[in-house]
């Protein structure tokens, strides 16, 4: 449905966007994960055909976004990252006007207005301006809008910002409801329990590249059977790394003076040990944190740095 090959995005001697590949498949949840400024807005921007690739290739249903955009762009659905609905207009008419945009009309724009406030749970809220909503409620709104004429392909960009957890999950049940009737859903989140619960196969972006890609059980095999320990308190760097250098089966991922993460096999049953290493080495410890290989300890094995930084 989606194929994107070598998409490259320049702005000026920056680039944002290096090289990106991916494709996806009617159905489809796909996730887009990384942290700010990974490039993850650009990349959907650049699928959606608001902003030109500096270089590579996007196909929408074997239409090139560049070269044939009005066939590319009837098959999307947007919802941005920034509020796409006008504030002065009630729920109603917003999904109406971009229904319209996207060609519906009559009766056909009428029902489908109706669905789609019941499906966003906006009914009772549909003659209201979203100048009075609440964040989630907005945010709700702000899919319903992308959803209307019902689009084989929906990009979604971090729709869920800002939102309660119990929002979340209802825009978590409407995203999984379109790929239900066969749409392929872009996710855009830098949230990994987000992706780890939603996306059926998951890119991670990091600077502007691709630095991993598959299933979430594909990705957790990267990681390996690995717990990641985190130790946390007053110390220096160097005597940690000799320390540490001699211990079998234990890996240094980070450090850093004050905080050190290492990835060890059986991380509950190494701790005593590794506390005992930095101890003697005249470190005061504060905080331990041990984790199980997920997609977090994978970013920072790949990057060396934390997702949620
Ligand atoms: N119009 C622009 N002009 C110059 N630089 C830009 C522009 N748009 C984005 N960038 C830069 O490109 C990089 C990627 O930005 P982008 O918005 O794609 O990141 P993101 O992954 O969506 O981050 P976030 O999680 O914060 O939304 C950033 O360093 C950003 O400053
Ligand atoms: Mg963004």
């Amino acid at each position: 449905m989606i194929d994107v090959r070598n998409l490259r995005k320049q702005f000026g001697s920056f680039t944002a966007v290096d090289d990106i590949s991916f494709t996806m498949r009617p159905g489809e949840i796909f996730g887009l994960l990384g942290p700010n400024g990974a490039g993850k807005s650009t990349t959907i921007n650049c699928v959606s055909g608001l902003i030109a690739p500096s270089g590579g290739i996007v196909e929408i249903g074997g239409h090139d976004i560049v070269r044939e955009p009005k066939e590319a762009k009837s098959k999307l659905g947007i919802v941005p990252q920034e509020l796409a609905i006008y504030e002065d207009l009630s729920a109603i008419h917003n999904l109406r006007f971009w229904g319209a945009a996207y060609g519906l009309k009559g009766e056909t724009l009428a029902s489908r207005v109706t669905e789609v406030l019941e499906v966003i749970g906006l009914v009772d809220r549909a003659g209201d301006k979203p100048k009075d909503f609440s964040g989630g409620m907005k945010r709700r709104l702000n899919f319903g809008c992308g959803i209307v004429h019902e689009p084989d392909v929906l990009l979604l960009d971090e729709p869920t910002v800002g939102v309660d957890p119990q929002s979340r999950e209802r825009l978590h049940d409407m995203v999984r409801a379109e790929t239900a009737r066969g749409a392929s859903v872009l996710y855009t989140t830098h949230h990994m329990e987000e992706a780890e619960m939603l996306c059926d196969r998951i890119a991670i972006m990091d600077q502007g590249r691709k630095i991993a890609e598959g299933t979430l059980e594909e990705l957790r095999a990267q990681v390996g059977e690995q717990d990641v320990i985190t130790l946390s308190g007053a110390f220096d760097a160097e005597p940690v790394e000799t320390a540490f250098a001699n211990l079998q089966g234990v890996s240094i991922l980070s450090l850093e003076p004050g905080r050190l993460t290492v990835e060890t096999a059986d991380g509950p049953g190494r701790l005593a040990n590794l506390l005992d290493a930095i101890l003697g080495t005249g470190a005061e410890v504060r905080e331990t944190l041990v984790r199980r290989p997920n997609l977090e300890s994978l970013f920072l094995k790949l990057t060396g740095t934390e997702l949620r930084a």
